[in-house]
């Protein structure tokens, strides 16, 4: 299946940006965007460790970008990183798991609130369906209530609590476990014929 192709967003500001799946000849933006995230909140991986390499991140990228169960989109602006979204199916060989998929989302500060987060959830959304990931589900930090509201208004719903799952100085930080299923039992036969769906899926 085909990558996203780039495309113009306008912000909010009126700065036109680019959305795109990134490529390894991204990867130079990355370790910089990682860092600055990282400081701004605690709410990221980054918060609590170093930014990859450029060189890590390219290998990564480029691994990535041929397989149809990875997807790495990255706004930019002026040869700065505005954001990014990792989706991945974590079982993609796994009849009973292939239709999972995650997502990992990050903004950087400044450019909070122009529909950034908004424009990378939407194409994720739809790589996702096309990629047959008919639930999605993330992890939020206990705490983060713009995220938390955020993923709401898009239909994510809390499912659970991971406690004291990360470390954040001397604190052991809760994690929520945010979940959105989307397939209709019309779909869910198409992806496992032989059964009937479970009363999970949603009409
Ligand atoms: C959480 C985060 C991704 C949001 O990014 P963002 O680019 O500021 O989000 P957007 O501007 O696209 O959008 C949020 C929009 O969704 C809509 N929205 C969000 N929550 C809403 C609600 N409860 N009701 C109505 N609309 C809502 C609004 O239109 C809102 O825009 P507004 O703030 O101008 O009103 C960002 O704060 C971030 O990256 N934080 C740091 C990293 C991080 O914590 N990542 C998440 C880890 S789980």
């Amino acid at each position: 299946m085909g990558k996203i192709q780039a495309q113009l967003i306008k912000l909010k500001s009126g700065l036109p940006a680019t959305i795109k799946a990134c490529e390894s000849k991204d990867a130079e933006f990355f370790p910089r965007f990682a860092e600055l995230v990282g400081k701004e909140t605690p709410f990221t991986r980054f918060s609590t460790m170093d930014a990859p390499t450029a060189e890590q991140t390219a290998v990564e990228w480029d691994q990535d970008y041929s397989r149809s169960d990875r997807l790495h989109l990255g706004v930019f602006l002026d040869g700065q990183m505005l954001a990014c979204l990792k989706f991945k199916q974590p079982y993609p060989e796994h009849e009973g798991y292939r239709h999972v998929g995650e997502f990992g989302i990050m903004v950087l500060r400044e450019f909070w609130g122009q529909g950034i987060a908004l424009q990378l959830m939407k194409e994720m959304e739809s790589y996702a369906k096309t990629a047959g990931a008919l639930r999605i589900e993330a992890k939020v930090r206990d705490g983060h209530e713009k995220a938390i509201s955020f993923f709401k208004f898009l239909g994510y719903e809390i499912e659970g609590v991971r406690r004291g799952a990360v470390r954040v100085g001397a604190d052991f930080v809760n994690e929520y476990y945010i979940g959105k299923v989307r397939a209709s039992r019309h779909e869910l036969r198409i992806l496992n014929p032989k059964k009937s769906p479970p009363r999970l899926f949603r009409d």
